[in-house]
């Protein structure tokens, strides 16, 4: 579980650090562990649905903390195919907003389905 400390981030950022870094936080921190995780032969899953007062109370964390992410890891049963992405051109701009992103895939292997 992935908790945001929105006090804690705006004792030494403000405002900003209360909206925004707090999330960023608990988002890197998250993302990382997926990427530790895979990168020792485990799995994990992104859990986002879940009722913040149920795992607050779960987890025993003070209401001063939001619940931004479960991360399930385990030894996966199997290996899932690749699910489709949007395509970078849809995603990506270049330096302003809406300009296209010329994108070249170095590694042919990570190459993903698009929708
Ligand atoms: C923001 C976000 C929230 C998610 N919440 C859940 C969730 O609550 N339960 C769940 O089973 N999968 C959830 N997922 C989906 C999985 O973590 C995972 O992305 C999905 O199995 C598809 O894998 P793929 O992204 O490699 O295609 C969420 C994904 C994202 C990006």
């Amino acid at each position: 579980m992935f908790l945001a400390d929105p006090d804690r981030s705006a004792s030494r950022y403000g405002s900003r650090g209360r909206r925004l870094y707090s999330l960023q936080d608990a988002t890197i921190a998250a993302t990382f562990s997926m990427l530790a995780a895979e990168a020792v032969g485990l799995g994990t899953c992104w859990v986002g649905a879940f009722s913040d007062a149920e795992i607050r109370r779960a987890v025993r964390a003070p209401d001063s903390l939001i619940p931004v992410a479960i991360l399930t890891v385990g030894r996966p049963a199997e290996v899932p195919s690749l699910t489709p992405r949007r395509p970078i051109s849809e995603i990506a701009s270049l330096e302003v907003y809406g300009r296209p992103f010329p994108h070249r895939p170095v590694r042919r292997e990570l190459i993903r389905p698009t929708w």
